[in-house]
């Protein structure tokens, strides 16, 4: 194995004004949370999104527990959630004692088969967890109908898709409450951030409470009360203004961000597509109405064998590629909620052959160039 890292997997850089706002905000004397940046980056999501509010949060994860708090999800209550997400996803809910719901995905965007949504709905039904993989849109139509008529409130898990699309209309602006990552592995980050996107208003004055401890801070910092005080449950999900200089210099720059990811993308599929389909290979799928953000590119190989091969002879040749996520319905936690082999077999099956590439904003052609011949090399 080789020891020499020649293409990594992702690379955190530098876009924009990153230091000088950091600098401008240790000068500012304001480098805890809801900071001038905190606000210009809420601002910022709120105009280029058109979402009610946007609030930063340490992460996506605390993004989503506040969710669960806001929804007051209670213990018995039901989730509906893919199998094949982050951890987070469920975690949020379960922690608050929901039971996770697993649903299987479509084996073209590997998301949320929202056919199967009605079949999984129970009177205890209390969310609807869609997670747009990839940043490609999953069926809001359908599921936002069905949600709708049995008046179940959705919250998507947008952890990959700041600026996608689905039918000309942002991720993140389709259910009651949507949440963003900016781990360093997005397209967009501060190292590790967050951000919950309120679409539903009646959320809106509790959030600001649940972020700041439970208390009326932010009221508080608007003038609106005269003194903060403790009025419910809550924690602390504040992001740093430091973080949030980082995070804001890299908004500004978000065009220049995506063109370089988009064109990333656009290479791998050119030079990919020949080689994919010879040897039965499958190249991400992102339906017309859908407009994707270019977060990752990922390939289905025929089976685990040949996946686990390719990710090994990459990495002899120094390229970092890397699986994804495993069935969550089958880990140790999934299973004591009553999850068995066969209940998600799409999920199963596509875990087990999913290959992610390098995928970082300054990888550059001659990067690409690399592991597109390690690939070419490659025979499954
Ligand atoms: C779909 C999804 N949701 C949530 C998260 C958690 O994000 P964070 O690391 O910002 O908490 C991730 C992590 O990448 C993710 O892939």
């Amino acid at each position: 194995m080789a020891d020499a890292i020649r293409v990594d997997f992702n690379k955190p850089s530098l876009m924009g004004n990153e230091m000088a706002y950091i600098q401008e905000a240790i000068e500012k004397r304001h480098i805890s949370g809801d900071g001038s940046f905190t606000r210009r980056a809420q601002e910022f999501l709120q105009n280029a999104l058109g979402v009610p509010r946007a609030l930063l949060a340490t992460n996506c994860t605390h993004a989503l527990e506040m969710a669960a708090l806001l929804l007051d999800i209670q213990p018995g209550d039901e989730v509906i959630v893919p199998s094949f997400t982050f951890v987070s996803t469920v975690n949020a809910f379960v922690l608050r004692g929901a039971k996770p719901v697993f649903i299987d995905i479509r084996p073209d965007t590997l998301n949320m088969d929202e056919t199967q949504l009605e079949d999984l709905l129970t009177p205890r039904t209390r969310a609807i967890l869609p997670v747009h993989y990839a940043g490609v849109g999953c069926e809001m139509d359908t599921i936002m109908g069905v949600a709708g008529y049995h008046d179940i409130p959705v919250v998507e898990d947008n952890a990959h898709g700041l600026y996608g699309k689905y039918k000309g209309r942002f991720l993140g602006t389709f259910g009651d409450l949507a949440t963003q990552s900016f781990h360093e592995t997005k397209n967009l980050t501060c190292g590790e951030g967050g951000a919950l996107l309120i679409n539903n208003l009646k959320y809106i004055d509790r959030a600001e409470i649940l972020r700041e401890k439970g208390t009326n801070r932010s009221r508080f910092f608007r003038g609106m009360v005269d003194k903060y005080t403790w009025v419910d449950i809550g924690s602390s999900y504040v992001l740093s203004d430091i973080l949030a200089a980082f995070l804001f210099a890299q908004l500004e720059v978000s065009s220049q961000i995506q063109a370089q990811r988009k064109r990333i993308w656009d290479f791998y599929d050119a030079h990919l597509r020949d080689w994919a389909r010879a040897n039965a290979v499958q190249t991400p799928t992102v339906p017309a109405h859908c407009e994707q953000p270019y977060h990752m590119y990922y390939m289905l190989l025929p089976n685990l064998e040949t996946r686990q091969a390719f990710i090994a002879s990459l990495r002899e040749k120094g390229i970092y590629s890397v699986f994804h996520y495993l069935p969550l319905h089958l880990s140790d936690m999934g299973m004591t909620f009553g999850g068995r082999p066969g209940d998600c077999p799409v999920t199963e099956a596509i875990s087990d052959r999913l290959v992610r590439l390098p995928f970082f904003n300054t990888l550059t052609e001659q990067e690409q160039g690399w592991v597109i011949e390690a690939i070419l090399q490659f025979n499954c």
